[in-house]
C-alpha cells in the first residue's frame, strides 16, 4: 500500500487507453474506487500517452505515482495490423514489457486485456488458459507477445482475455450493424465463426470488482495473478449476433448467412474461439451474464 493510501487518501488509478470502448467504460466505473488518471493518445480527459514511445510511458508512470495501472490501450485494427507489424508489435507487445518493468519496480498491480485471437479456433471446444496459443494473425501474435512480456516482467498482473467486444461507443460490430441496417436493404454476415460477444460495460464492471478486492488487500496477486478468460456467457456466430441486433432494431433489412470463404479480409480469423471462463469464476466468484442479456441492456441504453 502506498504512503498516500496508508494516510487514508483515495487510490490513484492510472488508466491507459481511456478513450477506447473498454477504456471509456472503465473511466466511469473505476471512479468509485479512486482518482482515475485518464491517459489517452489524444489526451482528451487527462495526460497524453503514446505507447509507441517508451519515454512517454516512463514519464507518465513517474509523474502519476499510481497505486494501480489498468491498460485498455491496444492496436486493435486486426486487418490493418497484417501490413503494420512493427507498430502493432510495439503497442501490443513491447510496451507491455516496459509497462510491466515499471510496475514491478514500484510494486504496483497491473490489469491488462488480451484476446481470443491468440487461438486459431481449431480446437473444437472452448479454450482454457492451459491451452497452447496458436494465433492466426498479426494482431493475435502481438497480443500474445504482450501477455508474455507482462507475465515475464515480474509485475503483479492480471490479464483478462476477452472477445468480440461491443458497446454504446467506439468502433464495434453492434454499432456497425445498426448503421448498415439503416443504409442497406440486404446484408451478408459470416455464419461459421463462433465466439462470445462481450459488452464493454460488463468488462469494466467486473474489472472494478476485482480491482476493489486487490486494492483492499483481499486478493494477493502473488497467489491469483496471471491469465484469465473473461467473456460474455454463451456463444453465437456473427450472423446470429447480427440477427439478434436486427430483431431488436425493427429494421426491414434482410440478413443473409454466408461462409467465411465468401468474406475476404486480410487477416485470418479463428472459426471457434469461445473461451472457457471457469478459472475466473472459481477464483473471483464472479461471472458475466449471457450475451443476450447484456445485448438487451446495451440496446436499452442506446435508446436513451
Ligand atoms: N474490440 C474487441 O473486439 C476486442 C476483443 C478481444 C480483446 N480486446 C482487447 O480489449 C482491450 C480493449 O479493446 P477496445 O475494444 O476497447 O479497443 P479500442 O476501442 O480500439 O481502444 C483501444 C485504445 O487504444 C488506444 N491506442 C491505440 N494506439 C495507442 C498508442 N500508441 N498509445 C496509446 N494508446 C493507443 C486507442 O486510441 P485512439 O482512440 O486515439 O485510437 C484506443 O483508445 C484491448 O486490449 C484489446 O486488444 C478487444
Amino acid at each position: 500500500m502506498s504512503q498516500r493510501m496508508a494516510a487514508g487518501a483515495r487510490p490513484r488509478l492510472l488508466l491507459i487507453g481511456s478513450n477506447g470502448q473498454v477504456g471509456w467504460e472503465l473511466r466511469r466505473t473505476l471512479a468509485c474506487l479512486g482518482d482515475v488518471v485518464a491517459a489517452s493518445l489524444e489526451g482528451e480527459c487527462g495526460p497524453v500517452i503514446d505507447l509507441m514511445n517508451a519515454d512517454s510511458l516512463a514519464r507518465l508512470v513517474k509523474d502519476t505515482e499510481p497505486d494501480a495501472i489498468i491498460n485498455a490501450a491496444a492496436y486493435t485494427a486486426v486487418d490493418k495490423a497484417e501490413k503494420d507489424l512493427e507498430t502493432a508489435r510495439r503497442i501490443n507487445a513491447d510496451a507491455l514489457g516496459e509497462l510491466g518493468a515499471l510496475a514491478a519496480q514500484s510494486g504496483v498491480p497491473v490489469i491488462h486485456y488480451s484476446t481470443d485471437f491468440v487461438f486459431s479456433g481449431t480446437l473444437g471446444r472452448a479454450y482454457t488458459e492451459n491451452d497452447t496459443p496458436d494465433p492466426l494473425n498479426v494482431y493475435g501474435e502481438t497480443k500474445l507477445g504482450g501477455e508474455r512480456a507482462l507475465l515475464e516482467s515480474g509485475a503483479k498482473a492480471l490479464i483478462f482475455r476477452t472477445s468480440w467486444v461491443y458497446g454504446a461507443r467506439g468502433a464495434n460490430f453492434l454499432l456497425t450493424m445498426r448503421r448498415l441496417f439503416q443504409e442497406r436493404e440486404e446484408l451478408r454476415v459470416v455464419d461459421d465463426q463462433i465466439g462470445s460477444p462481450t459488452w464493454s460495460r460488463m468488462l469494466a464492471e467486473v474489472t472494478a470488482q476485482v480491482l476493489y478486492r486487490v486494492m483492499r488487500g483481499d486478493l494477493d496477486l502473488d497467489q491469483v495473478g496471471g491469465l484469465y478468460h473473461l467473456t460474455g456467457s454463451g456463444e453465437v456466430s456473427w450472423y446470429g449476433f447480427a440477427r439478434a441486433i436486427l430483431e431488436a432494431s425493427g429494421s426491414p433489412a434482410k440478413l443473409i448467412p454466408i461462409p467465411s470463404s465468401e468474406y475476404q479480409a486480410p487477416a485470418k480469423r479463428p472459426m471457434f474461439s469461445v473461451l472457457n471462463n471457469r478459472r475466473f469464476q472459481e477464483t473471483f466468484g464472479l461471472s458475466m451474464p449471457d450475451w443476450r442479456v447484456s445485448l438487451a441492456d446495451c440496446l436499452e441504453e442506446l435508446k436513451c
